[in-house]
């Protein structure tokens, strides 16, 4: 027997015990005859006094047992559940441990590779094991919730085969059949759509999905979703029900009553107002359109341009500081960035250029003293884009940032999206999303006007769920490959399953997918998804710790038919 209570168990109520516990030294003082010791567990921390241990016998992070009795501490510790108490006994040593590479109690600056090359020592430290049992908890939640809602529990073949499209797919050569490949999944996306037509009418499943894609702060080669689907179905229904889980999931967790239902957004208005189809609506600071009044001006930046967004913002910048925004929307592709301030008149930046339409400006800006006001001019997409991160940029150096929950559904997403390099329409959520038509003939009309029913849930400026109501109209599905340059032999090749599977009676459905690591992280207050998951890869999609990926024997690629390019 190791241990009888846990390090964050015993109270006042339990002086006079005897007892055992087990755990790490998370620190300790050498106090004449005796030693004490704060040991540590996943439960908490609680004081030892130990009668049987010499200056150098114990280091920090050792694993020990300690037998004895609870006393009442002398000077209560507030700071600690178990403060109040204290064990004197005897230690026993279980393990001993080398110098650590990892400050456990963190209060020393670490490097993430450092963190992540000892990863399950930095899996020790307090706040990575509060997130990933807040992790836990999450999952538990979600598993209630949907069972309480009938949904059934699915899993999906992990070896798939390589459809092209959306991410690049991660491959994995046969042994069994030479020169063939599976894939990984990307989503279990087709599976989950042949439940619907196998009658399975709701599935979910929290599944690893794989994409190699680059890299971010909020973007993983393997990920975990949530993933749901529905039969007889639409879109107002899957939006109803994941409104109810994230409200039943921020009570479970925070016991916080958020409101629903959350606020829809187009995609065209999120783009317009917030430059971003994430939009983050802890704050104001919206874009205007200026391209009308624009156009009367001399200043042929702006005169010709496609469109000229704005932003303004209560502030005064340095010359420094306006060049450090101007790499921000550079990286965004905008050619520069314009400005001028408003104190009673437009001064500064591009001020001269402006005179014939000031009036005009002012009053369409409601420009109030002290304001400075950002132009970008561009294609409509780029001015977007760039003051969206921009007005980010913006809000959190001004700290205008509040910290509350901001839910929002962006809807009626464009259905195709151009693609510049291989000069054809891509779908923008996945080709089985159906369009918002109410004729299969309104796809012969203008690609890029038809809108689709996907939609995505955001929270503070993230998108945490995507998803859509798909075709089940093998009619409308054989259209929307050929829009997309899909000849049908093609279309049958990369999907032929799932378009021979809806011809046999395929009900209307429609699903969604959380990007759970990015939820967590959010409801973690984190900023990183690495640091809601356990072992995670690095930017250059390496883990660290085990040193993956790695070179194989050339035996192994015999055996598998395959040889390295030089
Ligand atoms: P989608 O591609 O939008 O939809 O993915 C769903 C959600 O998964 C999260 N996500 C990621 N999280 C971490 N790292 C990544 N690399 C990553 N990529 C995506 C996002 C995203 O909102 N099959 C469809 C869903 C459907 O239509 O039902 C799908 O996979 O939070
Ligand atoms: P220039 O005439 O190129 O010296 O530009 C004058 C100002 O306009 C500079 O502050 C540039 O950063 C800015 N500018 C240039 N091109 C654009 C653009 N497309 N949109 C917004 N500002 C721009």
């Amino acid at each position: 027997m190791y241990r009888t209570h846990t390090c964050g168990e015993l109270r006042i109520k339990d002086e006079g015990k005897a007892v055992m516990l087990a755990g790490w030294i998370h620190s300790m003082r050498y106090h004449g005859n005796v030693t004490f010791i704060d040991l540590r567990d996943r439960y908490g921390i609680t004081q030892i006094v130990a009668e049987n241990i010499k200056e150098g016998d114990i280091k920090r992070e050792f694993v020990i047992q300690v037998q004895g009795v609870v006393k009442k501490k002398p000077q209560p510790n507030k700071k600690i559940a178990t403060g109040a108490i204290e064990i004197h006994g005897e230690v026993r040593v279980l393990s001993t441990a080398k110098q650590m590479p990892i400050d456990i109690e963190g209060n020393t600056e670490m490097t993430e590779d450092t963190r992540l090359k000892h990863r399950y020592l930095d899996l020790r430290r307090r706040p990575m094991q509060d997130t990933l049992m807040l992790r836990s908890k999450v999952l538990k939640a979600t598993r209630d919730f949907f069972n309480k809602e009938e949904f059934i529990e699915l899993e999906t073949p992990i070896l798939g085969k390589s459809t092209p499209e959306g991410a690049r797919d991660y491959l994995v050569p046969s042994r069994i059949n030479k020169s063939m490949f599976y894939a990984l999944p990307q989503s279990p996306q087709i599976f989950k759509q042949l439940f619907m037509i196998a009658g399975y009418d709701k599935y979910v499943q929290i599944v690893k999905c794989f994409r190699d894609e680059d890299l971010r702060k909020d973007r993983q080669p393997e990920f975990t979703q949530i993933d749901l689907e529905m039969s007889f179905i639409e879109q107002d229904d899957i939006i109803g029900i994941n409104e109810k889980f994230m409200k039943y999931l921020w009570k479970e967790i925070f016991g916080e009553d958020i409101s629903i239902p959350f606020q829809r957004m187009s995609y065209k208005d999120a783009m317009n107002i917030y430059g971003s189809d994430k939009p983050d609506l802890r704050f104001d600071l919206e874009l205007y359109d200026v391209t009308d009044i624009m156009k009367k001006t001399e200043f042929n930046v702006f005169k010709n341009a496609k469109t000229v967004k704005c932003i303004k913002v209560k502030n005064d910048f340095s010359r420094k500081e306006i060049d450090k925004l101007t790499d921000v929307v550079k990286v965004h592709k905008a050619k520069g960035l314009a400005w001028v301030k408003y104190d009673n008149d437009l001064e500064g930046g591009v001020a001269k250029f402006l005179d014939s339409v000031k009036k005009e400006l002012i009053e369409k800006l409601n420009l109030q003293k002290g304001e400075t006001v950002f132009f970008v001019a561009d294609e409509w997409l780029i001015t977007c884009e760039a003051l969206g991160a921009l007005r980010i940029e913006l809000a959190n150096k001004l700290n205008l940032v509040k910290e509350e929950w901001q839910f929002c559904w962006v809807t009626d997403f464009p259905m195709f999206e151009w693609n510049e390099e291989d000069e054809r329409y891509v779908s923008m959520h996945h080709p089985f999303t159906m369009p918002k038509i109410s004729d299969a003939e309104e796809l012969d009309g203008e690609l890029a006007e038809i809108q689709s029913l996907g939609y995505d849930l955001t929270l503070n400026g993230f998108e945490i769920a995507g998803g859509s109501i798909r075709i089940h109209d093998m009619h409308i599905q054989k259209k929307v490959f050929e829009k997309l340059g899909l000849s049908e032999k093609e279309a049958n090749e990369k999907f032929g399953f799932l378009i021979e599977a809806l011809q046999y009676g395929a009900p209307p459905h429609g699903g969604i997918a959380f990007g759970f690591d990015r939820l967590v992280m959010l409801m973690s207050g984190g900023e990183s998804i690495r640091d809601v998951i356990a072992f995670p890869k690095t930017k250059n999609a390496e883990d660290l710790m085990m040193g993956a990926p790695s070179g194989v024997k050339k035996e192994q690629l015999d055996e598998l038919g395959l040889q390295l390019k030089k």
